[in-house]
């Protein structure tokens, strides 16, 4: 089963409740919440009042991806708010084997997240912890970047460790996903499918549907 997972990061936030709307309509089953601190990323975008606004008005799976350095300062807060999963990264956090047990504990699915310098090794001592494992195919920080195609190779090999390993262990892609690469992408094991620019741009409606048509 594969799942698209909308990022609001590229909605245009005039519209946003209306926006959020019609990705669900169009039957996408997650949304993907991009929260940024402008410390471990250069940007800040959006935090805890989006995520609880959306949070009331949608059943979406909310999938919040915390590029935020110390992560474990937040995770009871947006649990709080309506987190259904929470990714934090591998390279901004230093209690990892904590911070995703409190998150379990709490009832939240865990995610794991790797930059694309980062091997996939540096993910692996947690593997038991986590729900999903986040490849990312571009450099965080910003939407609308073009997808680095050298990470097609970690996502193969995420795809073999959680078949070998880990069944069960879902795997997220992020960053420059569209129509044109999402096949490559899908071949390669990903199947939790972030996308921004290619859903909100232009007609969303009809790009949900292309995207879910040909997943
Ligand atoms: C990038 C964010 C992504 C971003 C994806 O730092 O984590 O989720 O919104 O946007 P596109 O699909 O436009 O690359
Ligand atoms: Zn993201």
């Amino acid at each position: 089963m594969n799942y698209l997972c909308p990022s609001i990061l590229a909605a245009d936030f005039w519209e946003l409740g209306r926006q959020v709307e019609t990705v669900e309509k169009a039957g996408a089953p997650y949304l993907h919440i991009d929260i940024m601190d402008g410390m471990f990323v250069p940007s800040i975008s959006f935090g805890m009042p989006v995520l609880q606004c959306v949070r009331k008005r949608s059943k979406l799976f909310m999938d919040v991806h915390m590029m935020v350095a110390e992560p474990e300062r937040y995770i009871e807060e947006l649990i709080r708010l309506g987190a259904d999963g929470i990714t934090i990264h591998v390279e901004a956090c230093d209690r990892i084997p904590e911070t995703l047990g409190r998150i379990r504990e709490l009832g939240v699915k865990t995610g794991l997240a790797i930059n694309p310098e980062t091997p996939v090794s540096a993910v692996l001592p947690y593997m038991e912890l986590v729900d999903m494992v986040l490849v990312m195919t571009v450099h965080p920080g910003f939407g609308g970047q073009e997808y680095i195609i050298d990470c097609i190779d970690k996502i193969k090999e995420v795809r073999r460790l959680i078949d070998q390993s880990y069944f069960g262990v879902k795997l997220e892609i992020d960053g420059g996903v569209t129509l044109g690469n999402l096949e490559m992408n899908l071949a390669a094991g990903a199947n939790v499918i972030v996308t921004g620019s290619a859903v909100f741009k232009g007609d969303i409606e009809a790009n949900v549907r292309e995207f879910l048509k040909r997943m």
